[in-house]
């Protein structure tokens, strides 16, 4: 078994890395995000995405929900923006949500597709069909990659495409045992995101993120308080955030995966590892940007 080099995602390299804010600047500066999440039942995967792109400094975030849950989301959240879907009768994104959401993205520099969508109604039509067209760079995750039925539409992309899987996810995509990819989650991301020139943030503790020329960092921050539905969704706001913030992909993955840790670590000193829950962890953020800026 050969060797791979690996990269040790540092404070020093996520400071390095975080973008300063002009005292010369507007929302313009920051990034219009389209988040494309959520469903009934599901409606907290995109609030949370949605805060966490907004805590992370995002200029402007606009949630693409299911018309039906819509004013769920209105309620919500206060300085996201919603719109209000197409949908199935089973309140799932219709094909009708494709040209809905190329529109918007007219005037939006990167989008997320995902968390809490589920895989039902035209789902999987509406996200392969988005991968195919959408020009800006995307971030798939959760039920956006439990969708994904064409890995070779993901070689075609010219913007960058950001992939953010929990082992579960990856052994779908890959058709591999989860076992074979626990043992060997390096090579496998490693592998994948060359394979399909793909950022590939394979979760977990210590997250690995590969990337298309086969640099691969690892993550130590975080403990198992992110152990709870809906710490991805935080993940995926964001990552979104900082592409938003014109950051590379693969820094702002780096980023956005070690704040994320940090933030759990600060957290659960005061509200153990037991009680932090993905709400919090939004709370915490900007203590974990005050220690690494
Ligand atoms: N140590 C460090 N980090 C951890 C740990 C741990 N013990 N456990 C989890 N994490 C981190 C992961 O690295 C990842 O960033 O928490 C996050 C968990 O993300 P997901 O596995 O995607 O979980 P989540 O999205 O919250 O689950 C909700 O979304 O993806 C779907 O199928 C999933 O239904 C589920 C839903
Ligand atoms: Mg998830």
């Amino acid at each position: 078994q050969q060797e791979i080099e690996t990269n040790l995602i540092t404070a020093d390299l996520a400071t390095k890395l975080l973008p300063l804010r002009d005292d010369d600047s507007h929302k313009g500066n920051y990034g219009k995000l389209l988040l494309v999440a959520g469903s009934t039942g599901m409606t907290g995967a995109a609030v949370l995405t949605a805060r966490a792109s907004l805590k992370m400094g995002a200029g402007l975030v606009t949630v693409g929900i299911p018309s039906s849950v819509n004013p769920i989301l209105e309620t919500k959240l206060t300085e996201a923006m919603t719109y209000p879907l197409a949908e199935t009768r089973d309140g799932s994104l219709d094909v009708g949500a494709i040209e809905q959401v190329e529109k918007l993205m007219s005037s939006r520099d990167v989008l997320a597709i995902g968390p809490g969508l589920t895989t039902t109604g035209e789902v999987t039509t509406v996200v392969n069909k988005l991968l195919t067209k959408i020009e800006e760079p995307v971030v798939v995750d959760a039920d956006g990659l439990n969708v994904i039925d064409d890995l070779e539409i993901l070689k075609e992309r010219e913007a960058a495409t950001i992939l953010t899987p929990h082992p579960g996810e990856m052994s779908r995509l890959l058709e591999q045992p989860i076992k074979e990819i626990e043992v060997n989650r390096v090579a496998v991301a490693r592998e994948f995101a060359v394979e399909y020139g793909v950022i590939l943030v394979l979760k977990g503790s210590r997250t690995v993120i590969a990337t298309p020329t086969g640099e691969v960092y690892i993550n130590y921050s975080g403990n198992s308080a992110l152990a709870t539905g809906g710490s991805g969704d935080v993940l995926t706001g964001l990552i979104t955030s900082l592409v938003g913030q014109d950051l590379a992909p693969v820094d702002a993955s780096i980023i956005a995966v070690y704040l994320h840790g940090l933030a759990a670590e600060i957290g659960s000193e005061e509200l153990t590892k037991y009680s932090l829950v993905p709400s919090d962890l939004i709370d915490y953020l900007p203590q974990a940007i005050k220690a690494i800026e």
